[in-house]
């Protein structure tokens, strides 16, 4: 263990947590405490060089288990659990078992027979993580579900929003965009209303779920209302694989109404940051020079804090359930 680890590990704020959780499957039912200690560990791990030594979990087996496409996603956790120690074995089920008729249950126990000690699944159906926490043996983490939760997306965003403005209560946070199919947006929401956060949701009516004020936000339909004042604005790509056809917009129609431009920018709070889950569609969500400007665009930034938010959140899962 080098010596600045050590030292901060008298530090309580840098002390491992530990969740009473086998899983992290949802933001929804997390408290603040668990939240904010999560983060202070990430923010532990994004202080430290890169080549510290972090190897906690050694001998430890992670399957990266990826029913849907990803890139940024699926390379933070392994670079997560590998800087942890972990042995990592990322398998990906988009072409291969749905495809040959397997149901999700003999999938699941195929992967159990291999005994991990923790399944990372994505997967296009909302629930299936949960599924594979019921019938598994091992803890799981959901790393995106259909349109539910996207719980590490959230953390990370946290974190970022917190290194850059420091802190996350009563800051005026917008989420723009195809909240209806959005799982960020979900995770977000509970997490930052849960941090004491203001967040409000901007959309078209054909893309804002009903009910949503039951979750503590405010719904606008005009962008210009939405972000006025706002300290942070999250820009969400349009998920057109998960529309039925009669709410796509067309791309440009919905950049002059909801994409976010300088003049749309000015509105908002004078130092407001800009940030994105990616992958981006320029000139459609967002101006191509506002996702560069590196003076307001938190893009990068949101990448690079989700390797320390996935470490704090793998060590932190009570594995026990598999120590058999
Ligand atoms: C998001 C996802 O997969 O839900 N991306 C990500 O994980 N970085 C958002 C999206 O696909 O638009």
């Amino acid at each position: 263990m080098n010596k600045f680890l050590k030292n901060n590990q008298k530090n309580k704020l840098y002390s491992p947590v530990k969740l009473s959780s086998h899983h992290l499957l949802s933001i929804e039912g997390m408290t603040k405490d668990e939240i904010q200690k999560l983060l202070d560990r990430a923010d532990f791990f994004a202080n430290l060089d890169r080549h510290s030594d972090t190897k906690f979990l050694p001998g430890y087996v992670v399957l990266n288990v990826f029913f849907e496409n990803s890139t940024r996603t699926r390379v933070s956790f392994e670079l997560a659990a590998r800087r942890l120690g972990a042995e990592v074995i990322n398998i990906s089920l988009i072409n291969s078992s749905i495809k040959k008729g397997e149901s999700l249950l003999d999938t699941a126990s195929t992967l159990n027979a291999m005994k991990p000690d923790l399944l990372i699944v994505r997967h296009p159906h909302s629930g299936a993580p949960l599924l594979f926490a019921d019938y598994l043996n091992c803890s799981i983490i959901n790393a995106g579900d259909g349109r539910h939760e996207h719980p590490t997306q959230a953390l990370l965003d946290a974190l970022t929003i917190k290194r850059r403005i420091g802190r996350l209560e009563d800051l005026k946070i917008s989420i723009c965009g195809d909240i209806a199919n959005s799982r960020v947006a979900r995770s977000n929401i509970h997490l930052l209303t849960t941090m004491g956060a203001e967040v409000r949701c901007v959309a078209p009516s054909t893309l804002m779920p009903s009910n949503l004020e039951k979750l503590n936000v405010k719904c606008f339909y005009d962008m210009d209302e939405g972000i006025k004042n706002s300290d942070v604005i999250m820009l969400l790509r349009l998920q057109n694989e998960r529309m039925s056809g009669t709410e796509n917009p067309s791309e440009r129609e919905y950049f002059k109404f909801f994409g976010l431009d300088e003049k749309k920018l000015s509105l908002a709070s004078p130092n407001a940051v800009i940030m994105h889950p990616g992958p981006m569609n320029r000139g459609v969500e967002i101006a191509s020079s506002l996702a560069d400007d590196p003076s307001r665009s938190l893009i990068k930034t949101q990448v690079e804090m989700g390797v320390a938010v996935r470490m704090s959140i793998i060590e932190a899962l009570n594995f026990t359930k598999n120590q058999t």
